[in-house]
């Protein structure tokens, strides 16, 4: 259903030397009807990157995304609007999607406002609906971003999302600021819709609990590339970096071990190398991913 082929982004900063930064180099990546899909990885590795990529948000420096077989990459603006209720992407940020101008109700409400094909007591029980869903009163919906906590605007923003009904669904850390058992509320909401309307979740996290909790495929990235994928990733790790992440030493070792500067750009030996305690002379290339054990690996020791 959606599908990603070879996307790499790179990024320019700067005006007079301008810098740049490739924050996802060569990723592929799908998700399917019904399913529900994970990409985990550390702060900065390029997920939140990847997300916005495919859902047409920012422009692929490189590759392409397909929804049902359409290139979306190559899309005009107009054409792609159209797209723009199937995809729902969940912010890191509440902020980011929350117009501090309305009230919650209001922002609820307004994709299917702009939408235009809800008669208006429907759109009131829908909304009212997706707030209860997410476990907000309604007495929420007449309170604006700045009179609520940043636990229940995220949930604003999550029904919100949902209002629409889309297609595939992106949640990009949605759930870290909440607590536990709000975050099971609101994954159960997702799996809900997800098996209510065939929806493909992409579950961005860095809790690798929730990811193997949820997750039917999972996506390891490192430092903007796919090193590991599979369905028993968790079971079976096969890459020295998965198994650090799976780890209770991974935090320990990361601040022993930083990675060396210049790890993304222009190095094109194995990108963990620097923090692998597997790492021989043989990995002073670079790594492709590849079949091994059920799922795929990017590591010299798998070939
Ligand atoms: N607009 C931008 N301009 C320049 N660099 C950027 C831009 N957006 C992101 N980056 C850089 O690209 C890299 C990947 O960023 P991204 O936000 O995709 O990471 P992430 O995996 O989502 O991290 P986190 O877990 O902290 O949210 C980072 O090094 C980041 O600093
Ligand atoms: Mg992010």
């Amino acid at each position: 259903m959606l599908k990603g082929e070879n996307l790499s982004k790179v990024y320019s900063s700067g005006i007079i030397s301008p810098v740049e930064k490739k924050a996802v180099d060569n990723v592929s990546i799908e998700a399917g009807e019904g399913e529900t899909v994970a990409i985990v990885g550390e702060s900065g590795c390029g997920k939140t990157t990847l997300a916005k990529m495919l859902m047409g948000q920012i422009k692929p420096t490189c590759g392409e995304v397909y929804f049902y077989g359409k290139n979306i990459t190559a899309m005009k603006n107009k054409e792609l609007r159209g797209l723009r209720t199937a995809f729902q992407l969940i912010p890191q940020h509440p902020d980011d999607a929350a117009d501090p101008r309305w009230t919650l109700g209001k922002s609820v409400a307004e994709p299917l406002v702009i939408a235009g094909k809800t008669a208006p007591g429907e759109i009131k029980e829908k909304v009212d609906k997706r707030i209860a869903e997410v476990g907000l009163g309604s007495e929420l919906k007449e309170r604006y971003p700045h009179e609520v906590s940043g636990g229940e605007l995220q949930r604003m923003v999550i029904a919100r999302a949902l209002t629409l009904d889309p297609k595939v669904i992106i949640s990009d850390e949605a759930t870290s600021m909440l607590d536990v058992s709000v975050q099971a509320q609101i994954m159960s909401v997702l799996k809900q819709t997800r098996e209510r309307q065939g929806c493909a979740l992409v579950i961005i996290t860095h809790d690798l609990g929730l990811a193997k909790a949820v997750a039917d495929r999972t996506y390891v990235m490192f430092a903007g590339e796919i090193v590991e994928e599979g369905m028993d990733v968790f079971e079976n790790p096969l890459h020295p970096y998965t198994k650090a992440l799976l780890s209770a030493l991974f935090y320990l070792d990361l601040k022993i071990s930083e990675p060396e500067e210049g790890v993304i750009s222009g190095q094109e030996w194995c990108r963990y190398y620097s923090r692998c305690t597997e790492r021989t002379e043989e990995c002073k290339k670079k790594q492709i991913l590849r079949e091994s054990g059920g799922h795929k690996v990017r590591c010299i020791k798998y070939k």
